[in-house]
């Protein structure tokens, strides 16, 4: 590991404070045509004693505005300590987690990890008009039918047409006939020129596409593409739980991925991660953005420097192999979960090293649903599937609540099956 390192919270803080300390504090330095302030000092007062181990709480107070990206040389000056902390992550997620060549890639903190899948497919759209000459309408998004909603909002924001590709029900790997069917009509339709988002572990499954699939056939058709991997739920677990990754920039076919700290990371809410090979992230570039010293190449704008401080302090307290057993409990309880399952008769689908088990419906009823908080994969008509996300505070104690009251639910019939109870 280049970067990542477990630190003690006192030398988290010292590293936080300095960084305060070479950022804009708008208390002791006047800064005229600054547009940005500490936040309201009446409704967010100072309380030296209650701050003085409070890095994240002086950070939100001392609010730097990291607009722009600060990978690539040129930033505003006035943030330059906490940006020097984003750089650092950007680092640990890029090179330490998804393998990158040193100080060959660019990234910023977004919004989420809707805002990082618009950013990629952003640049990769530009990409194709401005170097290959590409109209707009001959660009399309190659994506599974199990991928996030936010390729249909990039699709939409962006004037590309998507083009969904049907998954196996039962295991939700990629239809590959469905794939090549589809590829023709997108020809049909004028698409010359793809970009295809593989999943690092989809919202309702835990899926994971594989590459290659994409990669085959689109090199065998001679098709121009771009490959985006949206990690937004499985960066910070699947690298760490399986073996073999195709899904990080050992892959020259992957240039850009997602990631999400404010979903298994419990970071605030604001921390999606979007890392790109270098030479990339310059075709999303705002050259009006003259304001902004380094202009900007970001979808955001102002953004809070607190929230990169904040992912860093969480990776930096675990340091990787506290983070390499934190995922492995999480896979413990998933595994003690589908066994339980699996004891049952009970149908569901888990990706090996995944923590999110969706569970057939006909196995659940509505009320137990509804009782454990598990969510449906639709909510307009009826469920195909509920899920199970283990996170941290899913414990084996909260899991064996809900397979009691499956147990008690299925001998109360005397039959196995949701179904043949209700019928
Ligand atoms: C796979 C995947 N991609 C993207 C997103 C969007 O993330 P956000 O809600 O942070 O914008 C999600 C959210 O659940 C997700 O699971």
């Amino acid at each position: 590991m280049r970067f990542w390192k477990k630190l003690i919270a006192k030398q988290i803080a010292e590293r936080i404070f300095q960084a305060l300390d070479q950022s804009i504090n708008y208390r002791e330095r006047t800064a005229l045509g600054v547009p940005a302030s500490r936040l309201d000092q009446k409704v967010f007062y100072d309380n030296p004693s209650l701050l003085q181990n409070a890095p994240f709480l002086r950070t939100l107070l001392q609010n730097p505005n990291h607009i722009g990206c600060h990978t690539l040389g040129d930033s505003e000056p006035f943030f330059a300590g906490t940006q020097h902390l984003e750089r650092e992550l950007i680092s640990i997620c890029a090179e330490d987690i998804l393998k990158g060549e040193p100080d060959a890639q660019d990234g910023y903190i977004a919004a989420g990890g809707t805002e990082a899948n618009i950013q990629a497919v952003w640049i990769y759209r530009n990409y194709f008009m401005r170097e290959k000459g590409a109209d707009i309408s001959e660009i399309g998004i190659l994506c599974s039918e199990d991928s996030h909603y936010s390729m249909f909002k990039a699709g939409n924001l962006l004037n590309l047409k998507n083009y969904p590709i049907k998954v196996n029900f039962d295991n939700r790997q990629i239809n590959k006939s469905h794939l090549s069917a589809t590829i023709q009509k997108a020809q049909k339709d004028g698409i010359r020129y793809f970009i295809v988002v593989a999943n690092m572990m989809t919202t309702m499954f835990g899926s994971v596409d594989e590459v290659s699939d994409y990669v085959e056939i689109l090199e065998q058709e001679k098709i121009a593409f771009k490959l985006h991997v949206d990690g937004a739920f499985g960066g910070f677990i699947y690298p760490f739980s399986a073996p073999q990754l195709s899904l990080n920039f050992n892959n020259p076919h992957v240039t850009s991925v997602t990631l999400d700290a404010h979903k298994l990371v419990e970071a605030p809410y604001g921390t999606g991660i979007f890392l790109i090979r270098k030479g990339w992230i310059k075709y999303a570039c705002t050259e009006e953005a003259q304001y902004v010293n380094g202009l900007d190449v970001t979808l955001s704008g102002s953004r809070s420097g607190a929230n990169a401080v904040a992912v860093w302090m969480i990776l930096m307290t675990y340091g990787p192999n506290g983070w390499f057993e934190k995922i492995h409990i999480l896979n413990y309880r998933t595994k003690w979960l589908c066994e339980q399952l699996d004891e049952l008769n009970i149908e569901y689908f888990r990706q090996s090293g995944s923590n999110i088990v969706a569970i057939k419906s006909e196995y659940i009823s509505e009320a137990l649903a509804h009782q454990f908080g598990l969510v449906p994969d639709i909510h307009i008509g009826k469920a195909n599937w509920y899920k199970i996300v283990v996170m941290d505070h899913v414990t084996v104690d909260e899991l064996d609540k809900f397979i009691t009251a499956v147990r008690e639910m299925l001998e109360k019939k005397n039959v196995k099956g949701f179904e043949k109870l209700i019928g």
